[in-house]
């Protein structure tokens, strides 16, 4: 949530900071001061470079790089010698870097962004891909070692590329000035583009909603993506920039010929603004992708997969796999904005209870603060002592609590002002600076406000003390919520520099009214005479849409114009001389000023990008010196490569609309790729009114993503899952599958953890050959092993999904499991009355289940496994299944449990040293053959039961330590 300007003191004129390079020398910071009129404005000028001084490496190679005429200096200085660096850094990994030899462009510190050294071995003659070149004009391309012959991953050579990159789009549009495709390498821009096969399927580079949907548009038929790098906070918009910044993307290539496919991926690692381009142009055969972007260097990591799960596997081990979760963070969490006192979000607690809705985690938003001031207590309407009675009635349950942290704190407002965060991060110097060294002061929910400097020295155990000390006042967490951290700010430049502190008062959110509601709302209050909201809500869906309206309301911004809005020429860290499409407008705007300055002379103009990442991994950091015996967990607004190391994520301020349900897959799903698995929506919707259809199925389509929290915002309509009988009902349903699923859930995170596999996945990462998934984004797999197909649209009964595996898998359902009879190929319709979501299990499964789902993480794991075997065609299933006690930090002692069927017989084998107390108990066959008799590790037993109609053996009464090996016949 953002608001506008409430007032904007023009910033009195600061010197020149050269930040960008903190050990820059004068003159090199005199170079930079160019006037405008230096600057071209044109590529199409521009020189390229010339190859030398190449000298092969036991794992590479380096060579120089030469400015290869006159300058072009098109947006910048060009920057005349550079320096190329490529390392084999594994089998599929591989590295170009080029930087400018005197090391004065902005690179991101390893103590950031932590990435491997150069590999002890050699893997030059071995290695997935190949590094080309052609030395003048300098271009690389990469290849597959296999593929010599065929289209290259990544090609930056001119004639491989279109001939015009962007069609003007009329007579004033600018495009022309890019009607090249230099490499260009200049102080403030720098450019390089690669073709691509046609219109090839291209997925990430966010954070974005994108209106082509999870397959992101190469402008074959629509505009194509202009995709800046830019973290802002917004409401969530459609393809512009928002919070978080992921210049990694996988493309996925497909050949019709063979009917085989591959992936590989590429990685920009880079924290500048950027606008990264994917377009066709009109009559031309080729795609192609172009990083424009206004600092720093070309540092590049190409991925070989060839699957599109191992492209996200080999990314996580450059950036670093994500932090293992603590259990309970799977469980069901609940916030609002708008709680006006302790009592009422205790009362909240109770009716959840009262209601048998599981809620694992109730969170708290601004509202517990005094005065919207982080780490305080309300005195009057949150106060310490009852929130603390609060936390620890919730702990006596098993239950958790999380407060927000927003990033900017408030200022002292006079001198008989005490607020001990403000002045001890004086004390300790934590705040982010002005050039001149004054205090950087913007405007944030308290007034004006200080931010935190992730770069100065004390700030770890300044946080940590500041963490720490809410902590011991009552507000015991068990873990955090991150917000405002692009970094937020309500005015522009430092505009409470110099201003009387007091002038401001805490924003007020009192007497606001939300009018908004889901689309189609009143065509259904009409066609089902349904009560809208309340906790006697009655509406009944009575099979037929009368729906005619659409929820299609998705608009796009971008145009296929060269430059962004706002260009203004002269070089000036205020405002860059090209200006990337930050759909806001300048690059200050609502955000901390470019010129602000970090400790180490860093600008922010370098290190916008990174300002969630650092504030991410200060936060983890402090939990675990704060809980050094528990697993943190946050969830964050602001991203950027390796955030997932450190925190997990939400989508920010979406609307309760249906098309926001519907888009939040492809957000979940760009996440996995970028490593950060553990996010999720703003279940029934954050902005506008909700209703109570819409809520039934956000709270059922939650239950299957990772991070599963319903919000909501100051104003609107209550919307906790006991406010409608059928929307607690549909809650408690898809819950109680959440937490059979736990040990699954758990399984795939840890594998995630472990090896940078992403939990959730798009349909075609476990089907690559099968064209038709591509595009999919209304379904989805968790895991290998179960594929959720929800009702997206309003009024309706059915829900239509494609069933993968051309025939040759069986799919079975969740709650009967019975076969699904798929149309191969297409779409199957299948029955989706409200409260119920589709799910279905595919056969090669072995799912070890909690078998009693109960109120919270803890009692469900109180009580016994149940293991759902789903049997191939040929009877057969190999499954795996990772246990630890969810809380310690790794490594931790685990167990390790494979089920394995062969021929009527399950072998369980079990190694590792957790003591799992719990017992198998049941363990169900689906696709079995009528046995006349089971044994259980060598002795016969009874206590079973076979279902022919749907081919289902389950074994009853057992108990099966989990902590031996074990196997049971059917014969
Ligand atoms: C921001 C957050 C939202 C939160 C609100 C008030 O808009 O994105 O989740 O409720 O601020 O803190």
């Amino acid at each position: 949530m953002r608001f506008g300007l409430l007032e904007v003191l023009a910033l009195a004129s600061v010197p020149w900071c050269k930040a960008q390079h903190a050990q820059a020398s004068p003159s090199v910071s005199e170079t930079l001061e160019a006037t405008s009129s230096v600057y071209s404005m044109n590529v199409t000028e521009c020189p390229g470079y010339s190859l030398s001084a190449l000298t092969e490496s036991e794992v590479g190679l380096t060579a120089q790089l030469t400015l290869a005429g006159p300058a072009c200096n098109a947006f910048g200085k060009d920057i005349v010698n550079l320096s190329i660096e490529v390392v084999y850094q594994s089998l599929n990994t591989l590295h170009v870097k080029i930087s400018d030899t005197l090391n004065q462009q902005f690179t991101i510190p390893e103590s950031i962004v932590t990435r491997p050294s150069a590999p002890d071995e050699s893997y030059k003659a071995t290695s997935d891909l190949v590094f080309n070149y052609d030395p003048s004009p300098f271009a690389f391309w990469i290849t597959r070692r296999l593929e010599p012959d065929a289209i290259p991953l990544f090609d930056t050579r001119t004639s491989s590329l279109p001939p015009t990159p962007i069609p003007p789009l009329n007579a004033s549009d600018p495009s022309t000035a890019f009607d090249a495709f230099p490499l260009v390498f200049e102080d403030q821009y720098l450019q390089v583009a690669s073709a691509l096969p046609y219109d090839t399927n291209i997925y990430g580079l966010g954070e974005v909603i994108a209106s082509s949907g999870f397959r992101r548009d190469t402008g074959v038929n629509g505009v194509g993506t202009v995709q800046t790098n830019w973290n802002r906070d917004i409401e969530d918009p459609i393809d512009q920039n928002m919070y978080g910044t992921h210049p990694i993307y996988v493309e996925h290539r497909f050949n019709e010929t063979t009917n085989k496919s591959s992936s590989s991926g590429v990685l920009l690692l880079s924290a500048a603004g950027a606008d990264i381009l994917l377009q066709t142009p009109p009559n031309s055969n080729v795609s192609f992708i172009e990083y424009r972007m206004i600092g720093g260097i070309l540092d590049f990591y190409f991925f070989s997969g060839p699957t599109p799960a191992d492209v996200i596997a080999q990314y996580g081990a450059i950036i670093g796999y994500p932090m293992w979760q603590p259990i309970w963070g799977f469980g069901f969490h609940l916030c609002r904005w708008g709680y006006s006192n302790i009592s009422e979000v205790t009362d909240v607690v109770s009716q959840m209870r009262a209601a048998n809705i599981p809620l694992e985690v109730q969170w708290t938003d601004i509202d517990l603060y005094h005065a919207y001031r982080d780490f305080t207590t309300d005195p009057v309407s949150f106060p310490p002592e009852e929130v603390q009675l609060f936390v620890e009635n919730l702990a006596s349950n098993y239950q958790h609590y999380i407060p927000i942290v927003d990033a900017a704190l408030a200022v002292t407002v006079n001198s008989t002002d005490v607020y001990n965060p403000y002045t001890r991060g004086v004390e300790e110097d934590v705040w982010i600076k002005n050039p001149d060294g004054s205090l950087y002061v913007g405007e944030v929910w308290p007034g004006y406000t200080v931010f935190p400097d992730w770069f100065s020295e004390n700030i770890q155990s300044f946080w940590t003390e500041a963490l720490k000390n809410w902590s011991a006042l009552g507000v015991g967490f068990s873990g955090i919520w991150l917000d405002m951290n692009e970094a937020s700010s309500f005015c522009n430049n430092s505009c409470g520099s110099g201003a009387n502190y007091s002038a401001l008062t805490p924003m007020s959110m009192v007497g606001r009214v939300i009018t908004e509601y889901p689309e189609c709302l009143l065509t259904f209050v009409l066609s089902y005479n349904a009560t809208i909201w309340g906790p006697s809500g009655n509406m009944t869906i009575n099979g037929t849409s009368t729906n005619s309206c659409t929820t299609n309301a998705m608009t796009t911004t971008v145009t296929k114009r060269g430059l962004g809005s706002g260009q203004e020429p002269g070089i000036s860290i205020n405002s860059p001389p090209y200006a990337i499409h930050n759909a806001i407008g300048a690059l200050s705007t609502n955000t901390l000023a470019t010129n602000a300055t970090h400790y180490g002379g860093y600008a922010e103009l370098d290190v916008h990008n990174m300002f969630g990442l650092m504030e991410e991994k200060t936060t983890n950091l402090a939990l675990q010196e704060i809980f050094p015996d528990k697993r943190p967990f946050l969830i964050s607004r602001s991203t950027f490569v390796s955030a997932g190391k450190w925190t997990g994520h939400w989508l920010g301020d979406n609307y309760s609309k249906w098309q926001y349900m519907y888009l939040s897959i492809q957000g979940m799903l760009q996440f996995q790729i970028y490593q950060i698995p553990m996010v999720g929506a703003d279940t029934c919707g954050f902005l506008d009114n909700t209703d109570e259809e819409l809520c039934n199925r956000w709270m059922q389509l939650s239950a299957f993503t990772p991070f599963y929290r319903n919000h909501n915002t100051y104003g609107a309509i209550p919307q906790e899952p006991y406010r409608w009988p059928s929307v607690a009902n549909a809650s408690r349903t898809a819950i109680a599958a959440r937490y059979s699923l736990l040990p699954y859930w758990y399984t795939i995170f840890a594998n995630a953890s472990l090896t940078g596999l992403p939990p959730m996945k798009a349909l075609f990462y476990e089907f690559p050959d099968e064209p038709e998934l591509f595009a999919v984004d209304r379904q989805w797999m968790v895991g290998k092993h179960i594929l959720v197909t929800p009702v997206l649209t309003p009024g309706a009964t059915t829900v239509d999904g494609i069933f993968p595996g051309g025939g040759s898998v069986v799919w079975r359902d969740w709650y009967t499991h019975a076969v699904v009879n798929a149309t191969i190929g297409g779409n199957t319709t299948l029955d989706a009355p409200l409260g119920h979501i589709n799910v279905h299990i595919r056969d090669n499964s072995a799912l070890l289940l909690h078998q009693q789902p109960a109120y919270t993480i803890h009692e469900t794991r109180e009580g016994p496994y149940a293991l759902l075997v789903s049997l191939t065609g040929a009877g057969t299933v190999f499954g795996i299944a990772y246990l630890d006690d969810g809380i310690s930090p790794p490594p931790t002692s685990n167990r390790t449990v494979t089920f394995l069927v062969v021929d009527g017989t399950l072998s369980i084998k079990s190694g590792g040293t957790y003591d799992v107390e719990q017992k198998l108990s049941t363990v169900t066959v689906l696709g079995a053959k009528q046995p006349s008799s089971v044994v259980v590790n060598g002795e016969e037993v009874h206590g079973w039961a076979y279902t022919a109609s749907i081919e289902e053996l389950v074994v009853s009464d057992l108990a099966i330590s989990l902590e031996e090996d074990s196997s049971i016949s059917w014969k």
